[in-house]
């Protein structure tokens, strides 16, 4: 570990307005303010079981009455929750012209690990909120900033090889055999089980279908395009992560080998900590927007 990251806001925005290709590494922490619950720790429990247990192909092969009712618990919250200020700082950082009131020619990519879709409804909101930049934010280039790498809660996708259909879908609930299952928390009431049949099912051959995450064993999105930013960047954000799961836990160290610097947001100390040349305690939903300067 780095003997003693700064926690100077003033140098830190020195070293972001010298940087030219800065990447940020998300996780829960960054929606846990807009009441995401996250994978470990407080949040880490749902009903009796071990949230990150159920985030695997195993468990939906075991039970997918029970990761599909998880997964819908997930998408109420996320569809119940609004993006926060953490989410509103970097959605603003990611559109060009709001970031060169702050550092000019410089690139930014988000690279986020959490699947709830609130930072690409954090653009949305800038757009509605500025419609002089809707455009602008609406661009290719924006958009394809935003690298939701561990997937999106709101795909719904076909398990058969053969089809594969993928489908956006933000209905509450996404079946009606899941209406109020989420409302089930004590350890021991019965759990409801659903039948296969009177789960999602593809709308194209109709097969069982799953959310549209990656699951632990699977693998995550963009990675050549990630390798590549993570290559050139010369600053890493490490926002509300435990930086615990690989490869994004791995994205700091390796800028920081190259020659770059890394910045945590986190509310305690974490893994990440270790290749952090500055480290702001704290709620990021706070400690962002002052850091990023907006
Ligand atoms: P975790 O739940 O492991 O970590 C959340 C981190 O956010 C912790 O380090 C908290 O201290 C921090 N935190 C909580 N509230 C915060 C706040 N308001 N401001 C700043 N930090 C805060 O979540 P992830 O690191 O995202 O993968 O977990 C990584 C992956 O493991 C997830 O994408 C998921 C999970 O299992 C898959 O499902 C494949």
């Amino acid at each position: 570990m780095s003997s003693s990251p700064s926690d100077d806001m003033s140098a830190f925005t020195s070293a972001l307005k010298s940087s030219k290709r800065t990447i940020a590494v998300a996780g829960a922490g960054l929606s846990a303010a807009s009441g995401v619950p996250t994978f470990r720790g407080a949040g880490g429990l749902w009903r009796k079981y071990d949230a990150i247990k159920l985030a695997t192909p195993e468990a939906f092969r075991a039970s997918p009455s029970r990761v599909w009712q998880f997964y819908h618990y997930r998408r109420e919250k996320a569809l119940a929750a609004q993006p926060n200020p953490g989410h509103l700082a970097l959605a603003k950082f990611s559109v060009p012209s709001i970031r060169e009131t702050v550092v000019l020619g410089a690139s930014f990519t988000l690279i986020t690990q959490n699947v709830d879709g609130l930072s690409r409804r954090a653009l949305t909101q800038i757009a509605e909120t500025h419609p002089e930049l809707a455009d602008e934010v609406s661009s290719s280039a924006v958009q394809n900033s935003m690298l939701e790498m561990h997937g999106r809660l709101f795909d719904v996708v076909c398990t058969s090889a053969r089809c594969g259909h993928r489908e956006f879908n933000l209905h509450s609930p996404v079946c009606p055999a899941l209406a109020g299952t989420e409302n089930v928390f004590a350890r021991d009431e019965p759990e409801p089980h659903i039948d296969e049949k009177d789960l999602p099912r593809c709308k194209n051959c109709g097969s069982l279908a799953r959310p549209g995450v990656v699951w632990f064993g699977e693998m995550p999105w963009f990675l050549d395009e990630i390798d590549g930013l993570v290559d050139h960047a010369d600053l890493c954000i490490v926002v509300g992560t435990s930086s615990t799961v690989y490869p994004a836990a791995g994205y700091a160290h390796a800028v920081k080998m190259n020659g770059g610097n890394v910045a945590v947001f986190n509310l305690d100390r974490s893994d990440g900590d270790g290749d952090a040349d500055f480290l702001f305690l704290g709620p990021a939903e706070t400690t962002l927007p002052k850091a990023l300067g907006l």
